[in-house]
Order: C-alpha cells, then sequence, then structure tokens
C-alpha cells in the first residue's frame, strides 16, 4: 500500500548537533543489523522503518554485512527507499560501513583502501543509492597503517560517495591518532559509532567521551538496550521469538542472576519514573546533552514507538542519577571489546 508519511513526524522528536557539524541527527536512530535479513518478512522491515520515519527518526544506519546473509540488510533497504521513501532522500541519514567479514580473500574485511572502497562501491549498489550521507570504517585495523584507513575515508567523501565519515569502536587513543590525520587530510571526523548502555560503560572509563567532547566529534551509540536486556521482557524467562532466543550475537550467559537482580532494579527505577525500561534506559545515554543520538534496534513497529517515548523525560535528577548507579555497572556484554583494543590494555 502506498506511504504517506505523518505530517506531524517533526513534532516530538527532538533533533542534536553532531559534535561541531552542520548536521542535526535525531536523538533516536535506528539500526537494521539485526531483523533486517533474509530470514524475516518484508512486510515488517517496511512497517519498522515506516513507523520510525512517521516518529521522526530520520537517521538509519547499514554496514556491509548486516543480514543474514551480508549484503541483504542493504538490499531490503533498497527496497524500501525505492518503495515506500521514493522522494524522501533528502529528509533522511543513511550511513553504511565496512570493516568486519564480507567476502573471500584478503580484500573483504578490516581496513585496507582497497577493502574500503570496494565495500562502499557495493553497498551503494545494494541500496540504489548515489552517495550515503555517513561512511564509517566499522573498526580498527591492526595491521594496516592508520594513514591508509583514513585516506581511504577522505578519498570516499572527495568522490561524492559520501557526505561524511565515521569511526566505530576506536578507543580513545586510536580516536585521537585518527581525528588528527583527518584534520591533516582535510575532511573532519563527524562523528564516532561506540557501544554504549547502563551494562556497558566502557566509553566512559576509557576516555573515549572526553575525547569526543574535546575534538568536537557527535556520538552514536548503539546497542543503548543492550540487545533488549534493558526492557522488562527478560525478566522471568527468555520468550520464544526473542534475540536471546536466536543465539547469535545474544549470548546465553549475559542472562545470569547478578544481571537480573541489576535490571529488576533498574526496572522499580523506571517505573516510579514513570516510563518503561527501555525508555529510561535510552533517555539515560542521552542525559546532559554527551550522546547525540541513540542508535536502537527493533523487531516489531510497536518498540520503536516505545522507545520514542523515551523522548517525553530525558531528565533525571542527581539522586536518581547516583540510584541508577548502583545498578548500572558492567554486566560483561562488551563484545565489541576486542575491536576497540580494550582487552589488548591500550
Ligand atoms: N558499529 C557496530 O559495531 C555496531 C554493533 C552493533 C550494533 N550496531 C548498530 O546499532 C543498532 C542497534 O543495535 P541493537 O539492535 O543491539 O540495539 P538495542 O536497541 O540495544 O537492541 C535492540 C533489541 O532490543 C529489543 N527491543 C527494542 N525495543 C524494545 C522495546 N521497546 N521493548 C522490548 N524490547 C525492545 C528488540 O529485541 P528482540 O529482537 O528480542 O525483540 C531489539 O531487536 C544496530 O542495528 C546497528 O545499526 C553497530
Amino acid at each position: 500500500m502506498y506511504y504517506n508519511p505523518n505530517p506531524d513526524r517533526y513534532q516530538k522528536m527532538e533533533y542534536r548537533r553532531c559534535g561541531h557539524s552542520g548536521l542535526k541527527l535525531p536523538a533516536i536512530s535506528l539500526g537494521l543489523w539485526h531483523n533486517f535479513g533474509d530470514d524475516k518478512p518484508h512486510h515488517i522491515k517496511q512497517q519498522i522503518c515506516r513507523t520510525a520515519f512517521d516518529h521522526g527518526i530520520t537517521h538509519f544506519d547499514l554496514a556491509n554485512n548486516y543480514g543474514p546473509p551480508p549484503g541483504s540488510a542493504e538490499l531490503a533497504f533498497g527496497r524500501i527507499l525505492k518503495e515506500d521513501f521514493a522522494g524522501l532522500r533528502d529528509e533522511l541519514i543513511i550511513s553504511s560501513k565496512a570493516g568486519y567479514d564480507m567476502w573471500p580473500g584478503p580484500y573483504g574485511e578490516w581496513g585496507s583502501k582497497k577493502y574500503l572502497i570496494a565495500s562502499c562501491d557495493q553497498s551503494l549498489k545494494r541500496m540504489g543509492l548515489e552517495y550515503v550521507d555517513i561512511f564509517y570504517s566499522h573498526r580498527f585495523d591492526p595491521e594496516t597503517p592508520l594513514e591508509e584507513t583514513m585516506q581511504a575515508l577522505d578519498q570516499i567523501v572527495r568522490s561524492g560517495k559520501a557526505l561524511y565519515i565515521g569511526i566505530s569502536s576506536y578507543n580513545s587513543v586510536r580516536t585521537k591518532e585518527a581525528v588528527s590525520i583527518l584534520k591533516e587530510l582535510g575532511t573532519p571526523c563527524l562523528i564516532h559509532q561506540p557501544s554504549y548502555s547502563m551494562l556497558n560503560r566502557w566509553i566512559e572509563d576509557d576516555g573515549l567521551l572526553d575525547t569526543l567532547d574535546e575534538h568536537g566529534i557527535g556520538s552514536i551509540v548503539f546497542s543503548p538496550l543492550a540487545q533488549g536486556m534493558l526492557t522488562t521482557k527478560y525478566l522471568n524467562d527468555i520468550p520464544e521469538g526473542s534475540r536471546a532466543k536466536e543465539k547469535k550475537s545474544f549470548r546465553p550467559s549475559f542472562i545470569n542472576a547478578d544481571n537480573l537482580q541489576k535490571i529488576k532494579a533498574l526496572n522499580t527505577i523506571a517505573e516510579r519514573r514513570g516510563q518503561t525500561l527501555a525508555q529510561m534506559a535510552i533517555a539515560w545515554v542521552l542525559r546532559k546533552g554527551r550522546v547525540t543520538s541513540a542508535l536502537i534496534g527493533a523487531s516489531k513497529p510497536e518498540q520503536v514507538i516505545d522507545c520514542v517515548g523515551a523522548i517525553a523525560n530525558l531528565d533525571f535528577s542527581d539522586v536518581e542519577l547516583e540510584e541508577i548507579n548502583r545498578y548500572a555497572t558492567d554486566g560483561g556484554l562488551n563484545i565489541w571489546a576486542k575491536s576497540a583494543e580494550l582487552d589488548a590494555g591500550t
């Protein structure tokens, strides 16, 4: 059925400036990592994207490898762009990334110029786009000179295939190095995409947030709901159809007595605030304006609506924050720590 976007879509969403750039991002963005592969029906993907856009979510985040199979999320989004969002390109911020395993052989992953340029071209083709708004290096490559990875990003912007560039899961030290190379090249780093949630606070300990503030770089934090753990869905059991049941990126060890105790306590605080736990988890990463956007995922349109409800109350009292701090401690969920070289002690 023909899609008529909600005329009030810009009324309730908050738009935040991305670092010291000219670009504003919605406080909540939608990622297509899970639930957009060939294993899920197209009409649900379509409803999730339409619902997001109807609620002011203008930013959709992809990567070359999202699926399964890799590439299929970009193909599905390309179809949505053509069939649902036709004529809306200038209202959308679309991102893609390259860094993880994408095709066989030595040129199908990590951070070489050969891989990044080819992958960007492939992503554009899959989505039917002339350019993406943001193109990311998906992870730091310890074997490729950082200069080469950054030169590739700079070249992608200069050739008109991306408007802005970003880096994902780089630690604070690597971020400083990347930012300085990019400055010299003349293409500033717009944004950093790290994982961050009440159960995964590495960007505070690593000093990454301070580095981003210092250099005027925006941040879009992924998995703010800890892949669904910071919702009420796992309080009593592991429901059918949930990500935990899929046993892909969600490890069975995540749901343990310690984490459940924290989630229950956090849920009580959320209830007192008149929010769902998902809403409080999103509001918390956005607190005090340090983070530009919370990058959520969704398997149903209703989840998007619930999450967007977070915008109604983004403020926390100092007493609330102190109480949350008691339970918002590391839950052993950072499966991206290796990319950030956190377990290498840098
Ligand atoms: N740069 C990187 O390396 C990287 C890595 C990971 C993710 N990302 C990006 O971040 C995006 C978000 O990641 P994520 O999907 O892990 O984020 P998330 O928001 O922490 O988790 C999303 C999951 O939470 C559940 N959920 C969402 N809203 C809910 C609600 N209101 N009530 C109950 N359950 C709810 C759903 O689980 P069910 O499916 O169980 O219903 C959903 O699939 C990705 O799509 C991707 O764009 C980037």
